[in-house]
């Protein structure tokens, strides 16, 4: 039986990864992006991985988005909300504008990803839900009062689906990367990364596949008693 995954901001950084090692796996993978149409034309290029564009912030567009994956690749059975974006700033220059389009991005995003495949997965007594956080939604980090609070959000929404789920068949669990070598880590100043770097045990940035790797065991039947967990994944950096 093949299962159907679906990726949310799955054609780059760490859901590239996340898409490619669930279609390694045996999985119709989908991945779906927000705006940048030349990556993902790369990306299914490359992969052979379908891509669909639309925004995670948009209820509609994001249950329409799921209507049409569902007609062509089968009922979703895996979903990892992994789409997130980054807007920093000292909480002292934050605006209501940057406030807004993280949370409405990371946070109602997992909404929108998950509840439209809700009932189905109800109905058909298996799923999994895979929400990628982040070790800043732990820990807390300068510039990140907005994403760190959608961060730990995450975590909230996992605990409490994985009791509402559990005796459907359906698992929700997170993981926390902590510095991955992607572009949104990239961006940060160098001098502020070199900084972070010092502060991980590894003394390496993580990388995508090793996030990846981990969703593919969340996925797996055998992570079928792992519920409402969160896997740290961030070289020791943080423990909780
Ligand atoms: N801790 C304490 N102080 C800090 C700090 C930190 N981590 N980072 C910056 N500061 C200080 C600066 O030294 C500076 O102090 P002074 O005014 O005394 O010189 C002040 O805070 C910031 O002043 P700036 O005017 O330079 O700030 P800015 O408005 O230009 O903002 C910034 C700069 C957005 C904070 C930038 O430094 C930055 O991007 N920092 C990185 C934040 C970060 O780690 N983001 C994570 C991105 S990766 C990710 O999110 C993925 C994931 O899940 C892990």
């Amino acid at each position: 039986m093949t299962r159907t995954a679906l990726v949310t901001g799955g054609s780059r950084g760490i859901g590239a990864a996340i898409s490619k090692k669930l279609k390694a796996e045996g999985y119709n993978v989908a991945a779906t992006y927000a705006g940048n149409d030349e990556a993902a034309a790369a990306f299914t290029a490359d992969t052979g991985i379908k891509t669909y564009k639309w925004n995670v912030a948009d209820y509609e567009e994001s249950a329409a988005g799921i209507s049409k994956v569902e007609a062509e690749l089968g009922p979703i059975d895996v979903v990892v909300a992994n789409a997130g974006i980054t807007r920093d700033a000292p909480f002292h220059k934050m605006t209501p504008q940057q406030w807004h389009e993280v949370i409405d991005t990371n946070l109602t995003g997992v909404f929108n990803t998950v509840h439209p495949l809700w009932n189905g997965m109800r109905e058909r007594k298996f799923g999994r839900i895979i929400v990628i956080s982040s070790i800043n939604g732990q820990k807390g980090q300068f510039a990140q009062v907005n994403y760190a609070a959608t961060k730990a959000g995450d975590l909230g929404i996992v605990k409490s689906l994985a009791q509402e789920g559990a005796r459907a068949g359906i698992t929700a669990n997170a993981i926390c990367p902590g510095y991955i070598a992607t572009e949104m880590v990239m961006a940060v100043p160098e001098k502020v990364r070199e900084s972070i770097i010092g502060q991980i045990p590894a003394g390496r940035l993580g990388e995508p596949e090793e996030i990846a790797r981990c969703v593919a065991f969340l996925a797996s039947d055998d992570a079928g008693f792992i519920n409402g967990s969160t896997i740290s994944a961030n070289g020791g950096q943080f423990f909780v």
